[in-house]
């Protein structure tokens, strides 16, 4: 179960994409470590059923904003409803890919991946990070992949936006050691979720966690000090490895193996 108390006294998590899987199932996971939440997605309802549970099980407040992260519009309304309290915790969470050759991708695909991978990302840490430095407490945990550590043939531009969230985790855990803020990047590999549904493939099966599974694995590696860097499971903590013996082109062969077509 995705159950501990935070190490610091950091008590309101923003989580983004909290309205199912891996966000679902971290937000619960900080409300039975005693976070207040704000929760963030589209889908109005399913927030608030995640709110209206967490308030019940967990005692703790949830807030829930709609917001299409995809958009510059969408973000803004996340930042400025917040930037008068505090906000302890960014969980950026939410993500998309899509499934298919890059030469087949939609531009509107393309972009809404690129938008919610990358920018979002960038975005709502940047905004809320200073604040956690300069109280000296807080946490930065974004959702990455083990897309990132490979090229990944047949969903490449979801590969690199997770490439860039693991590059960019990596750095800011290094800018900010020491200072109080817990930055990390929770890198699952397939997991039981809507992803491959919203991705438009049903054939990226094998192997797959659940969503309590990864989020235990990232709340545990949170709450406690560490290296930048978790991967969800020892057959995915493998795989990851495999980057540093392996020919970039062979790595490339292999990783298409299992993204590569429908
Ligand atoms: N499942 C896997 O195998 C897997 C593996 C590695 C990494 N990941 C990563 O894990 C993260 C969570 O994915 P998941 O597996 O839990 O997928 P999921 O079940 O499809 O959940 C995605 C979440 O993101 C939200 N979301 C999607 N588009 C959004 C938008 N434009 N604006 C705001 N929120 C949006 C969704 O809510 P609404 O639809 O309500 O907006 C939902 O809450 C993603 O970053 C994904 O890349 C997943």
């Amino acid at each position: 179960m995705a159950s501990q108390k935070q190490p610091f006294r950091a008590r309101r998590a923003l989580v983004t994409g909290a309205s199912g899987g891996i966000g679902e199932a971290l937000a619960v996971g900080l409300a039975r470590g005693g976070s207040d939440l704000v929760l963030v997605a589209r889908s109005a309802d399913k927030l608030e059923a995640v709110a209206a549970r967490v308030r019940r099980d967990h005692g703790v407040r949830a807030e829930v904003l709609v917001a299409d992260l995809s958009t510059d519009a969408g973000v803004d309304h996340v930042i400025t409803s917040l930037a008068d309290s505090r906000v302890d915790i960014v969980v950026a969470n939410a993500g998309l890919g899509s499934h298919g050759d890059f030469a087949d991708d939609s531009e509107e695909r393309n972009r809404t991946q690129i938008a919610l991978n990358i920018t979002a990302v960038t975005r709502l840490v940047h905004a809320f990070l200073p604040g956690m430095l300069a109280r000296g407490v807080g946490g930065v945990m974004t959702v990455a992949s083990t897309a990132a550590f490979q090229p990944t043939p047949g969903m490449g531009v979801y590969g690199a936006t997770k490439a860039f969230v693991l590059s960019l985790t990596e750095a800011v855990w290094q800018e900010t050691r020491g200072r109080g803020v817990r930055v990390l990047a929770l890198c699952p590999g397939p997991t039981e979720t809507g992803f491959f549904d919203a991705a438009g493939s049903s054939s990226l099966e094998g192997g797959r966690q659940t969503a309590e599974q990864v989020a235990a694995v990232g709340l545990r590696a949170f709450a406690r000090a560490g290296g930048p860097t978790v991967v969800s499971g020892l057959g995915n903590t493998v795989i990851a490895s495999a980057h540093r013996f392996v020919p970039r082109g062979l790595m490339a062969r292999m990783s298409a193996l299992y993204t590569a077509g429908d």
